[in-house]
C-alpha cells in the first residue's frame, strides 16, 4: 500500500481501508462453517461506513445492529432486511417499532421488561415480531474487562432460567415469534475453550426448549474473534467453526456469527503526519496531527496499535511518546515507541486501525474527524469526507442570539 500517496492525495490525519483484505477475512470465516446453513452478520459497530457496510451486502453478509441508527446504515448499504438482527440493551420504543416495521430477521431481547415492550408494539402494529434473547452463560472471555459481556456482574443479556420463561412467554404470545438464541460473551477473544462452553451452554437450552415444543430457527454465537496487533496468538476461524459446530450435534439449526474486528481491523491503517518533536526533561514526544478524537482505543483501553514510520529519515532510534494535539494528558496513540527522529511532515502509520477506530471517534476540541478511503484492486477512493468546521457548528449556529 502506497501510503505516501495516499497521504499526499487526500491529506492526513487519514483512515485507509483495504477492501480486498476485508474480504479475504468474509471468506475465511465463511467457508470455516461451510456444511451447515450459516450467516456472517457483520458487526456494524466496528466500522460503520456506508461503503464498508456495502462491501459486505456485495459479498453476501448481514448486519447485526445496535441501534436504529445502525438499522437504517446496514439497509442504505444495501443488506436485505432478513438478514439484518438488531441487538442492544436499551432499546427504545421508536426503535423497536421501526425495527418491527422494516421486517429485519428478528430483534434480540435482551431482559423481560424489553420482551414485554417488543410485546405491547407488536401488538400495536397488528404484527408478529421475531425475537430472540440473548443468554448471559456466565463465562469468563479472558480478555479486557471493558470489552467483557458474559458473565452475570455484565449488564448484558439474561440467566438461562429468565431466558426460558421468556420463551415460553414468546410462543404463548400473539405478537412474538421466537426464532433465534444468542449469546456473546466478549471482544477480542483468543482463546477458545470459553467460547466452547459458552456454546454447549446455550446449545443444551436450544435442546431443552425443543423438549418443550419451542423450536428455535437461528444458533447465535455473537462476534467476538480476535485479531493480532501485538504478536497475540488468535484462533483459527476453522477450530472455532469446529468448536461450535461441536456443540451443535443433531441440532437442526442455521448458526449466525456477528464478526466485527475480525473482518476489519488490520484491514485499516490510520495515517498522522509528525508536527513536532520534543524533548521534557526525561520524555522524548512525537506530536502527531492524530489524535484521540480520531482513535480512542489507545487512550480507553491502553490498547497496543503498532506505528511505523514511512520516512527517509533513517539511523538511531529511541522511544518516544506518540501524541495528538488534544488537551488531554491521556491523548496518545502509543507509549514509548522506538522511532528515529523524525521531521516535520513526516509520515506514521498506525495499524489494526479498521475496527473501533473512526467509529469511536469524536469532535472534542472542535477537531474535524479525518476523511476515510478505500481501496480495492490498487484503486483507491474516498468514502468519507473530511469534516469542516462548518459541518461541526451546522447544528448549532442558528441558535447563536
Ligand atoms: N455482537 C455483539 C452483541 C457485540 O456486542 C459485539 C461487540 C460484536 C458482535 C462484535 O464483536 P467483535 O467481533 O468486533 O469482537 N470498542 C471495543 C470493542 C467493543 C465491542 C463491543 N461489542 C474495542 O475497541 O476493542
Amino acid at each position: 500500500m502506497d501510503f505516501k500517496a495516499l497521504a499526499t492525495e487526500y491529506k492526513t490525519p487519514l483512515y485507509v481501508y483495504d477492501l480486498d483484505y476485508m474480504s479475504q477475512q468474509y471468506e475465511k470465516l465463511k467457508l470455516a462453517f461451510k456444511g451447515r446453513k450459516s450467516i456472517l452478520a457483520y458487526a456494524v459497530k466496528a466500522n460503520s461506513n456506508l461503503s464498508v457496510i456495502q462491501h459486505f451486502a456485495q459479498l453476501g453478509s448481514g448486519a447485526d445492529c445496535v441501534s436504529i441508527g445502525e438499522v437504517r446504515r446496514a439497509l442504505l448499504g444495501g443488506i436485505a432486511p432478513y438478514k439484518i438482527l438488531f441487538s442492544g440493551v436499551g432499546k427504545s420504543d421508536d426503535e423497536i417499532r421501526e425495527a418491527i416495521e422494516a421486517d429485519i430477521l428478528y430483534i434480540n431481547v435482551e431482559s423481560e421488561a424489553e420482551l414485554n415492550r417488543v410485546e405491547f408494539i407488536a401488538r400495536e402494529l397488528r404484527k408478529i415480531s421475531r425475537i430472540s434473547v440473548r443468554v448471559n452463560p456466565n463465562i469468563d472471555p479472558k480478555t479486557h474487562p471493558y470489552i467483557s459481556t458474559g458473565l452475570h456482574d455484565n449488564k448484558f443479556g439474561v440467566d438461562i432460567n429468565s431466558a426460558k420463561r421468556m420463551y415460553i412467554k414468546a410462543k404463548n404470545s400473539d405478537a412474538l415469534d421466537p426464532v433465534g438464541i444468542h449469546f456473546h460473551i466478549g471482544s477480542q477473544l483468543t482463546e477458545l475453550k470459553p467460547i466452547y462452553e459458552a456454546s454447549e451452554i446455550v446449545a443444551d437450552m436450544v435442546r431443552s426448549l425443543e423438549a418443550i415444543d419451542i423450536k428455535l430457527k437461528f444458533f447465535d454465537i455473537g462476534g467476538g474473534l480476535g485479531v493480532e496487533y501485538d504478536g497475540e496468538t488468535t484462533i483459527e476461524p476453522y477450530d472455532y467453526a469446529q468448536a461450535i459446530l461441536a456443540t451443535l450435534k443433531g441440532l437442526d439449526i442455521t448458526v449466525i456469527c456477528e464478526p466485527g474486528r475480525f473482518l476489519t481491523a488490520n484491514a485499516g491503517y490510520f495515517l498522522t503526519k509528525v508536527l513536532y518533536e520534543k524533548q521534557n526533561a526525561e520524555k522524548r514526544f512525537t506530536i502527531v496531527d492524530g489524535a484521540m478524537n480520531d482513535l480512542l482505543r489507545p487512550s480507553l483501553y491502553n490498547a497496543y496499535h503498532k506505528i511505523e514510520p514511512i520516512t527517509e529519515v533513517t539511523g538511531e532510534t529511541s522511544k518516544a511518546d506518540v501524541v495528538g494535539p488534544v488537551c488531554e494528558s491521556g491523548d496518545f496513540l502509543a507509549k514509548d515507541c522506538e522511532l528515529p527522529v523524525l521531521e516535520h511532515n513526516d509520515l506514521l502509520v498506525v495499524h489494526s486501525a479498521g475496527a473501533y477506530g473512526f467509529g469511536m471517534g469524536s469532535n472534542y476540541n472542535t477537531r474535524g474527524r479525518s476523511a476515510e478511503v478505500a481501496v480495492s484492486n490498487g484503486k483507491s477512493r474516498l468514502i468519507r469526507k473530511r469534516e469542516r468546521f462548518e459541518d461541526l457548528i451546522a447544528l448549532e449556529k442558528e441558535f447563536l442570539i
